[in-house]
C-alpha cells in the first residue's frame, strides 16, 4: 500500500473501536506532532459528524473487519463522498472496500485484536507517511523487552485488590486509554482513568473520601516533552496523593524520542494487564462479554 498523499485533504478521520480503535488515536496525535496543520478527528461511533464529507479522508481500522459501528461509519463516509481507506484482517470490511473499490490493506489473520496492535499501528502510520516511526518503536521495545516484563509484573503485584486509577497527561492520554482496555479485557477489571489538566477540575475533589480512595491505587503516567505547567501538575498531582496516605507510581516511558517512550508505556501496561489477570487467576484472551453483545446485536 502506497502512502496516501494527506495535502489534497480538508480533514482526516480515523474510525476504529477497542482494540483497533487506539491506533487512530496514537496516529493523530503523531500526526499533530509532525505539524500536520488540518483537522485529525477520531471517530468511535455510527455516525460521523456533519464536517465529514468530499474532501475529507476517513481511514477505518477494524481487525475482525465486522465491527458495526466501524462499518456503519464507512458506508456513511462513501454516501458522503469522502475519500475511504479500511485496514482489517479480512470480514465484511474489506467485502465493503472490494465493493466500492476503496484502498485496503490486508492484516495477517488469527489475533485477537488487542494482541493485534503493532500490525495495525504499523500499517496506518506507514499509510500515513511514518513507517520510520513504526520501525523504531518495534526496534525500540524489542531492546527493552525483558525489563519491561519484569517491571510489569512488579507493578501487577501492587495493583492487585485494589480498583486501578490512570491519571494521564495530554501526551500519555492515548496509554491510559490503551492501559484502561487492556485492564479491562486481559485481567477482567475495572479500571478508572482521568486526564490532567481536566483533572484538577473535578476528579480532584472525589478524592476526599477517605472510604472511596482507600480502594484505589494510582498510576500517574507523563511524559517529559508535556507541557511545563502540566508537567508542575503532576508534581502537584502526587503531592495531594502523598499527602492522604497513598503511594501514586509514577510512569514515564524510555527512550531517546517521544515515539518510543509512548511504545515503551503502552507495552508496559500490556504485560501488567497479563500479570494482573494471571494474578487474579484469569485467562487474558477470551473476552465473552464483547462477543455475547456482538451476538445479541447480529
Ligand atoms: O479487543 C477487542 O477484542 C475489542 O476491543 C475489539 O477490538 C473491538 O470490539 C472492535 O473489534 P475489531 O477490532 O475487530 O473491529
Amino acid at each position: 500500500m502506497e502512502v496516501v498523499e494527506l495535502s489534497p485533504y480538508r480533514g482526516i478521520v480515523f474510525t476504529g473501536m477497542g482494540g483497533s480503535g487506539i491506533v487512530g488515536e496514537i496516529t493523530a496525535m503523531f500526526l499533530e506532532r509532525r505539524g500536520v496543520d488540518i483537522p485529525t478527528l477520531v471517530v468511535k461511533d455510527y455516525r460521523l459528524p456533519p464536517c465529514v464529507k468530499e474532501g475529507w479522508l476517513v481511514v477505518a481500522v477494524s481487525y475482525s473487519g465486522n465491527t458495526e459501528e466501524t462499518l456503519s461509519a464507512v458506508e456513511e463516509a462513501v454516501r458522503r463522498g469522502s475519500t475511504v481507506v479500511s485496514v482489517s484482517s479480512g470480514g465484511k470490511l474489506k467485502n465493503v472496500a472490494l465493493q466500492y473499490n476503496l484502498p485496503h490493506v490486508d492484516l495477517p489473520q488469527g489475533f485477537a485484536p488487542r494482541y493485534a496492535l503493532g500490525y495495525m499501528l504499523s500499517a496506518v502510520l506507514s499509510l500515513m507517511g511514518m513507517g520510520d516511526i513504526s520501525q523504531k518503536m518495534g526496534e525500540h521495545l524489542a531492546s527493552y523487552s525483558s525489563v519491561i516484563k519484569e517491571k510489569a509484573k512488579e507493578l501487577a503485584q501492587r495493583l492487585k485488590n485494589y480498583l486501578p486509577v490512570v491519571y494521564a497527561t495530554p501526551l500519555t492520554g492515548v496509554c491510559a486509554v490503551r492501559y484502561k482496555a487492556q485492564i479491562n479485557e486481559n485481567a477482567k477489571t475495572l479500571c478508572h482513568t482521568a486526564l490532567l489538566p481536566e483533572l484538577h477540575h473535578n476528579e480532584i475533589v472525589g478524592l476526599d473520601n477517605y472510604l472511596t480512595r482507600q480502594m484505589c491505587h494510582f498510576l500517574l503516567l507523563y511524559d517529559r516533552e508535556d507541557h511545563p505547567r502540566i508537567l508542575r501538575r503532576v508534581q502537584i498531582t502526587r503531592d495531594i496523593l502523598q499527602e492522604m496516605g497513598l503511594v501514586p507510581i509514577e510512569l514515564e516511558g524510555e527512550g531517546e524520542s517521544f515515539e518510543e517512550r509512548l511504545a515503551y508505556l503502552i507495552y508496559l501496561g500490556d504485560w501488567l494487564s497479563y500479570h494482573l489477570a494471571v494474578l487474579y487467576g484469569f485467562d487474558p484472551l477470551p473476552v465473552k462479554s464483547i462477543d455475547r453483545i456482538k451476538g445479541m446485536l447480529s
